[in-house]
């Protein structure tokens, strides 16, 4: 056996199992290194000291190479794998998909927002209203010819014993009429003036209802920003002044308002605005609005009375406004049909992900 050539054999395995097979071939049951052993029982004593301590020399040498490339090849292997399996943090990560808000609370929530910044609290109401509520108090009696600007889902069917539609005070408002899903949030002006005393300025953001056939410009179903402000010394001027504020927040520095005297039975004088959109370079038509008329204030205080709170409005001066959400975000995204807006299609919703 030539040790030299053994220990450069282990010294230039390849791999584990190489190693392995020479430590079989060296130092096995039946290695090149055990015979040799098996030999010294037929030398003579002197001779077999010698070379049997040249053999555990070589046994020795053979262990400690045969040690040394498994220590070797052990540590490539470990840092081969450590190589593959490094983390790479540049790749990108996966994506947990996750929700986003819909167009209608982005433009809605924009839209509150620069109302928050004057001061405007936001209040919410209810979708099932009393006939009462959305339009009797709101000087749309029952005759009245401009019910017809709305056509109404009446909540024809009879739930039983346990359905009423509640005041803003708990009571019962089912002896004033039936019930209707809101055509507007203008209802939502007597429910908050009849449990708060002026000064103040609310916002009222909501879903609505119109009983139409739906296209590309009518949904049965959208969404409303319902203004009011009422102190002692509201006029016209301050109504002018918040809308071209909203403008000027929706459309920056160049956005201005244009108002058209128009007809609501809820304001006197009425008008529509419209807002100059500069990109375009034309007026946008958003909503109506106007100075509170006077048989509201009637109607509210009336109504306070019947619950034996103290008449509240007398010699007060308000203005409203009312517009639509949907209506607005059509215009401002170039978006050609309203119906998009509720028919969950994702690829239509996530282009105005906020
Ligand atoms: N309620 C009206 C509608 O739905 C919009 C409106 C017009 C609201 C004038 C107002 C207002 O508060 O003053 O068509």
């Amino acid at each position: 056996m030539n040790l030299e050539a053994a220990l450069e054999e282990i010294g230039k395995a390849p791999t584990l199992e190489s190693l392995q097979g020479l430590k079989v071939q060296y130092l096995g049951k039946n290695g090149l290194l055990t015979q040799e052993m098996k030999t010294l029982g037929r030398l003579a004593p002197e001779e077999r000291r010698e070379k049997g301590r040249v053999l555990n020399e070589w046994k020795e040498a053979l262990e400690k190479a045969l040690e040394a490339r498994e220590a070797w090849l052990r540590e490539q292997a470990l840092q081969e794998r450590l190589l593959q399996e490094s983390l790479d943090v540049s790749l990108p990560g996966y994506a947990f998909p996750s929700g986003g808000l819909h167009i209608t609370s982005l433009i809605l929530q924009e839209l509150v927002g620069i109302f928050r910044k004057q001061g405007f609290s936001v209040v919410e109401g209810p979708e099932v209203e009393s006939e009462f509520f959305n339009f009797d108090a709101i000087n749309m009696p029952e005759w009245h010819p401009a019910r017809d600007m709305q056509d109404t889902f009446w909540v024809t069917f009879d739930p039983g014993p346990g359905f009423t539609i509640r005041g803003p005070f708990g009571e019962s408002v089912n002896s004033l009429g039936g019930a209707v899903l809101r055509t507007h949030t203008s209802g939502m002006q007597i429910r908050y003036m009849i449990q708060h005393t002026p000064p103040f300025r609310i916002v009222v953001p909501g879903r609505v209802f119109r009983y139409e056939q739906t296209d590309a410009s009518h949904e049965a179903m959208f969404h409303q920003l319902e203004g009011l402000v009422v102190g002692p010394d509201i006029t016209m001027a301050d109504l002018k002044g918040a809308i071209s504020e909203l403008a000027r927040g929706l459309f920056g520095e160049e956005g201005k308002a244009r108002f058209q005297p128009t007809y609501f039975p809820f304001v006197e004088p009425g008008v529509q605005f419209a807002m100059w959109w500069p990109e375009r370079q034309k007026w946008l038509e958003l909503g109506g609005a106007g100075m509170v008329h006077p048989y509201l204030f009637k109607a509210v205080d009336d109504y306070r009375e019947q619950q034996g709170l103290p008449r509240a409005y007398e010699g007060m001066t308000g203005w409203a406004f009312g517009m639509g959400v949907e209506r607005l975000a059509l215009l401002r995204y170039g978006i050609p049909d309203i119906r998009y807006f509720y028919q969950n299609r994702l690829s239509f919703l996530r282009q105005f992900r906020g």
